[in-house]
């Protein structure tokens, strides 16, 4: 039997638009996006490239289903299931599942759990759903550890909840969070934002083992020398703006 894996897609966008509507505003009409269309295979890292206002991070969000698309298809295939998912349409299961075992999304922000320390934080990805036993805790606390000291989080910071780190500190205690499972497709915006070039590298070689594992990335670079280093396909996002005129 073949294996489909790398033939078919991880992810395909087909004719997706996007258009808010601003209930506060009188219900005046945004139009963000228009003919979105791309595939990322796994093994790939796809770069969003376009100006501030773009629309990357819509993109991201549509794909996590933060957002709701207005037109178009946005299909997903799962490691669990052969059919794919189609996420414009998916029920609310369905989407917690694909956040559950498929799609990982690294925001620019860290949501902050109080009175948990960054190692417990950085950990948790791989302990839900159930009461995790001595060794799998173990084991998650050991690949906690070796993130936040490849990432250069101090250990006396180790035990101590993110919510008073720096910008640099939060944005690596959420990357250390997002790398630490290996998701088939991993979504991230501005990773490297507020990092030093040492971090900015190290970052970049996560990217490049998550890929080497098959994972499909997408992601937001705005340092070009990170972008560059980084993706093995770029797209131009001011392909997709809407036409003037259009609704
Ligand atoms: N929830 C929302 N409601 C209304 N408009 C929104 C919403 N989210 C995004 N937009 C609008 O969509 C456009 C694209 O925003 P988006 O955040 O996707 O841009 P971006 O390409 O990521 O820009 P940047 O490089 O600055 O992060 C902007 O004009 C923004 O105001
Ligand atoms: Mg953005």
């Amino acid at each position: 039997m073949t294996d489909t894996s790398t033939v078919l897609p991880a992810l395909r966008v087909d004719g997706l638009a996007k258009r808010f509507t601003l209930h506060h505003q009188g219900g005046v009409e945004l139009p963000v996006l228009e003919g979105v269309s791309l595939e990322a295979f796994r093994g790939e890292c796809v770069a969003l490239d376009g100006p501030s206002g773009a629309g990357k991070s819509t993109l991201l969000k549509l794909i996590y289903a933060n957002y709701r698309a207005t037109a178009g298809s946005i299909r997903v295939r799962r490691e669990s299931a052969s059919a794919e998912v189609e996420v414009t349409r998916a029920d609310a299961r369905t989407l917690l599942a694909l956040r559950r075992d498929t799609i990982g999304y690294v925001s620019q922000f860290l949501r902050t759990v109080p009175r948990v320390g960054a190692l417990d934080v950085v950990a948790e990805p791989l302990l839900v759903g159930g009461e995790a036993d001595t060794s799998a805790l173990r084991e998650a606390h050991r690949k906690a550890q070796e993130l936040l000291l490849r990432l250069r989080i101090p250990q006396r910071l180790w035990h101590v909840p993110p919510a008073t780190f720096s910008g640099g500190e939060q944005q690596r205690i959420n990357i250390a969070r997002s790398f630490i499972r290996s998701w088939p497709i991993l979504l991230l915006d501005e990773p490297t934002a507020s990092l030093d070039a040492d971090n900015c590298s190290t970052v970049a070689s996560l990217i490049d083992e998550a890929r080497a594992r098959g994972a499909a990335v997408i992601g937001i670079f705005h340092d070009a020398r990170v972008r560059e280093r980084v993706a093995t396909k770029v797209i131009d996002m001011e392909r997709f703006q809407p036409r003037p005129g259009s609704r």
